[in-house]
């Protein structure tokens, strides 16, 4: 998608759609148009002021409202989007505006608009460089579907993708600030998009070796070093966790190490993504309706790819590795069995009562393997327990960490990124539901507190680094469309670590 800046007056652009973000003056009423919109209201035929101040228009959060040129000049359609009341304004109502935008291009079969980003009409809520940033990621993100795998479009989709996107600020010095956001907004977006067609193919064809192919091609395109062990390879350093969940599957595990490293010298940032491509449960079978989804079980190693994508082309100036431990859980006669007793990288041993506990084994030796980077600071991602869907339902990334300042950090990257996360503590007191009779420690801990207890597991593996960890079991695949989501893959994690990244990047 082509996005440019221009300033200009609302009533003169020539688009085939133009977007305006609308605000509430009350829950029954809309703002009032801004004097600078009265051109526009006439090259609508006074339509916009009779829809606003009739009521029919209230400009509810999502609520749009279509209107028509009947001037010989000016765009041909003006959709407002409701953004709800100035006072409680945000970036994400914007990011949803930019989606609703996007969503309505497209069924109308347009392909290229405009949105009109005023900073008075804004109000000073949110600043001009977050609200431009917010309205682009919107609409890229709106924009996104997944037809590759298809032989002819689906019935109802036969629409052009969006090739232009305008961003119409009032005067020239505006375009500065617009402009940095936007670019901004492009490339989280974008890397967000590739997480979610990562996390969208199916496991016949990502499977680990898939995802260490297409680490290798990213590092490739960005001059990132990318680094790739195989079964002989993890076995000589010790990955047994890793390799104990690779045994039940024919697929060949791969370890990925990927580094970005534009400032010599320094400890890097890393950041964990649990690569499970297929998670039957292995022998801890899960049921049929249970596994149906379990493709998306690589989507913390997709927001780590989609994240060092963004990092490097934004060129910030911090240090990060991303490390994958890449697996399918399967059963089979070679597979781990319930109750087994495994050595890890760590050479803690670890009682395997549920082979479906399985991310938290993987993770365990790729955390263990990330102090050897030294890291400042260690966060991992992964869909990894059912019960922060229950917690949290599709809301909240559940958060937990040994280190409350990072914890912190995570939570302001989350605020302003707009992907809300939800802290759990992890209290020593939950460690004793992981004690085993046999080994230095179990891997499932029964239904209370399952997500924390996953948590306590990995703090076991982790030693001192400053350490948080992202449960993103719940927000990883939608169930239903939102405004700039599809139901399906969210790409969730990679706006959260971009943010993140560039707070530490300074
Ligand atoms: N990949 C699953 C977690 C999951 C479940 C993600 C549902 C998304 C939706 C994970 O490997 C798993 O199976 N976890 C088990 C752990 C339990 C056996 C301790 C779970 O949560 O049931
Ligand atoms: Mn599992
Ligand atoms: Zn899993």
């Amino acid at each position: 998608m082509n996005i440019e800046i221009l300033a200009g007056t609302p009533s003169s652009v020539e688009t085939p759609l133009l977007v305006l973000p609308w605000c509430q003056a009350s829950e029954t009423e809309a703002e009032r148009p801004a004097a600078e919109l009265d051109p526009l209201d006439e090259v609508l035929g006074l339509t916009l002021t009779r829809a606003v101040v009739g009521g029919d228009y209230r400009a509810r959060r999502g609520e749009t409202l279509l209107l028509y040129r009947v001037k010989d000049s000016g765009p041909d359609r003006v959709l407002l989007v409701g953004v709800g009341q100035r006072g409680d304004l945000k970036a994400e109502r914007l990011r949803e505006a930019g989606g609703h935008g996007a969503r309505r291009a497209a069924e109308l079969g347009v392909t290229e608009m405009f949105v009109w980003a005023s900073p008075e009409w804004l109000g000073g809520v949110v600043d001009l460089e977050h609200a431009s940033r917010a309205l682009v990621e919107g609409v890229v993100l709106g924009d996104w579907r997944f037809e590759e795998l298809r032989s002819e479009p689906a019935e109802d989709d036969h629409r052009p993708a969006l090739q232009a996107l305008s961003l119409l600020v009032p005067k020239a010095p505006a375009k500065k600030l617009a402009g940095s956001g936007a670019a901004l907004g492009q490339v989280v977006a974008e890397a967000q998009n590739y997480a979610r067609e990562l996390a969208i193919r199916p496991a016949n064809i990502v499977t680990p070796r898939y995802l260490a192919d297409e680490a290798r091609r990213l590092g490739e395109e960005l001059g990132l070093k990318v680094t790739v062990l195989d079964r002989e390879e993890m076995k000589k350093d010790g990955m047994n966790a890793l390799l104990a969940v690779a045994a039940g599957s024919d697929e060949e595990p791969r370890f990925i190490a990927v580094e970005y490293s534009p400032a010599p010298g320094q400890r890097p940032l890393v950041l964990v993504g649990k690569g499970v491509t297929f998670d039957a449960g292995g022998l801890s079978l899960k049921t049929p309706a249970g596994m149906e989804s379990m493709k998306d079980d690589m989507s913390g190693a997709a927001a780590v790819l989609g994240a060092l994508r963004a990092v490097a082309r934004l060129k910030l100036k911090a240090n990060v590795v991303g490390l994958i431990p890449a697996v399918e859980n399967l059963p089979s006669g070679h597979a781990l069995r319930p109750g087994d007793v495994i050595s890890s990288r760590s050479r803690k041993t670890i009682e395997v009562l549920n082979t479906d506990a399985e991310g938290r084994l993987i993770l365990a030796d790729a955390l263990n393997y990330a102090a050897r980077y030294e890291p400042v600071a260690l966060v991992d991602i992964a869909t990894l327990t059912g019960a922060c869907v229950v917690a949290l339902g599709k809301e909240a990334i559940g958060l937990m960490g040994s280190d409350q300042g990072l914890v912190d950090e995570i939570r302001v990257a989350a605020d302003r990124s707009g992907e809300r996360v939800w802290q759990f503590p992890l209290w020593d007191e939950y460690r004793e539901l992981m004690k085993s009779e046999v080994a230095d420690i179990k891997n499932a801990g029964g239904r209370p507190a399952a997500t924390i207890t996953a948590g306590i597991f990995l703090r076991e593996f982790v030693g001192s680094v400053p350490w948080a960890h992202l449960d993103i079991a719940g927000t990883a695949w939608a169930e239903k469309a939102g405004p700039y989501q599809l139901a399906g893959p969210t790409g969730v994690g990679v706006r959260l670590f971009t943010e993140w990244v560039r707070g530490r990047a300074g």
